[in-house]
């Protein structure tokens, strides 16, 4: 890191250690789903879970060597990573339950990193651009899924 951080660092490290905990969160819960779903519908639906778990966990990786440049310590410490996570790891009962539940947590982080892409502005540009990239995919995934809920009849709001 550069002495010319004009941000509040420790500020900026703790937002990130809750990003890193919603990501590692979504990592999770997209993986389950992507083994559990079943169903004769659910092939392309377990694909699409499991391509997002793993963009999920690209996340994680740039957010946690984000922090590690900042001179923290990214915390993977699964004690406490549900309350520090912006999202929930739930398990759905059915494939349009965890479309369902997967269209709420990436809606939540779409919310959430566009708050934070205004509150890091320019006094952190570096950040700000990686949470933009980030929310790029997001965006994305919100649409994968308000799709696949089409797809599989469940009604879209
Ligand atoms: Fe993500
Ligand atoms: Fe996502």
């Amino acid at each position: 890191m550069t002495d010319t951080y004009v941000g509040d660092v420790s500020r900026t490290i703790e937002i990130l250690q809750a990003v890193l905990a919603t990501e590692l969160v979504c990592v999770l819960r997209y993986t389950q789903h992507s083994i559990v779903a079943n169903g004769l519908a659910s092939e392309g639906v377990k694909k699409e879970f499991a391509q997002h778990a793993k963009e999920e966990q690209e996340h994680a990786m740039s957010v946690a060597e984000r922090i590690d440049q900042l001179g923290g310590a990214p915390d993977f410490n699964p004690k406490g990573l549900a309350s520090r996570s912006a999202s929930e790891y739930t398990t759905g009962a059915d494939l349009v339950s965890m479309i369902k539940e997967n269209l709420i947590a990436e809606r939540i982080a779409v919310d959430h990193y566009r708050e934070l892409i205004r509150f890091f502005g320019d006094n952190d540009p570096t950040t700000r651009v990686m949470i933009e990239s980030i929310l790029a995919v997001e965006e994305e995934h919100a649409s994968d899924m308000l799709d696949l809920l089409a797809t599989h009849g469940g009604v879209k709001d």
